[in-house]
């Protein structure tokens, strides 16, 4: 098992990449705090690791509120007595709308989460692991963290600033034993991709021809490098932005 009795928290991991994270990590034996802002969804995936006989709770946390990210971290350790692995993967899109129609209300409420809502998790995970002298982050950026996407552009923003943070909570940390890295999925099938894909006529055909590998990605893509990132085979790899993406950054 490769993860046993490690702690590790997800956030966002009532759906999607979280949620297959959440059972991956249990699967390999973890002991998973499921976090989620919507409450049936977290419970849902504490359900399944516990129907495969894994172990898991469930801590409700919206990451955009700095008490309730403190509350999550927190219970954590109280529960399992460390905090090994952070996984802060909660996130959203926004409107597809071009720069000068993006909403105001938009780019705060997607900043808030996507942006502030990691510096909230990687702030109270680094407290802990600082004092445990070890630890292991990995923070869901995106290809829209790496180039332009349009009509995307809080959450291009949000997504750049993830790798900004990244880069620098692992130089800070590298001598604390403890290890910063992002992934930067394209796009993946999940509930979120389900949403662009409503936006616009035919985007989904449009999108695919911009992946080399002619597929999106799926959740198990992305599970398995944020899993070999929290593994001690990668113990020399920190600040890193990993694309997993079908050679589109190729
Ligand atoms: N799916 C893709 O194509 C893709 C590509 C690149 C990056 N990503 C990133 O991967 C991460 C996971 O996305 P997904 O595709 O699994 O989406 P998803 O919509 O399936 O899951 C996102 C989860 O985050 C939760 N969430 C939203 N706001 C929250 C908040 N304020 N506090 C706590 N939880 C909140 C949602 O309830 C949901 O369960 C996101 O950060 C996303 O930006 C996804």
């Amino acid at each position: 098992m490769q993860f046993k009795d490690k702690v590790v928290v997800i956030t966002g991991s009532g759906s999607g990449i979280g949620r297959g994270a959440a059972l991956h990590f249990a699967k390999e034996g973890a002991k998973v705090v499921v976090s989620d802002i919507n409450k049936k969804n977290g419970k849902e995936t504490v359900r399944r690791i516990e129907a495969e006989g894994g172990k898991a709770i469930f801590i409700a946390a919206n990451v955009a509120n700095y008490e309730e990210v403190q509350a999550l971290m927190q219970g954590a350790v109280k529960e399992f007595g460390s905090l090994d692995i952070a996984i802060n993967n909660a996130g959203l899109g926004g409107p597809t709308v071009k720069t000068a129609k993006q909403d105001l209300k938009d780019w705060d409420l997607v900043i808030a989460v996507n942006q502030t809502g990691v510096f909230y998790c990687m702030k109270e995970a680094l407290t802990q692991m600082e004092k445990q002298g070890s630890g292991c982050i990995v923070n869901i950026s995106s290809m829209a963290g790496l180039r332009g996407l349009p009509n995307q552009l809080p959450y291009t923003a949000s997504k750049h600033a993830v790798i900004g943070m990244t880069k620098t909570a692992a130089l800070e940390y590298a001598k604390r034993g403890i290890r910063v890295n992002a992934v930067c999925p394209v796009f993946t099938t999940t509930p979120l991709l389900d949403l662009l894909f409503q936006s616009k006529e035919g985007i989904d055909k449009m999108l695919l021809q911009t992946i080399p590998v002619r597929r999106f990605g799926e959740v198990s893509d992305i599970v398995n490098a944020i899993a070999w990132l929290c593994d001690e085979g990668s113990s020399f790899v920190t600040g890193m932005a990993l694309p997993i993406d079908g050679g589109q950054s190729a």
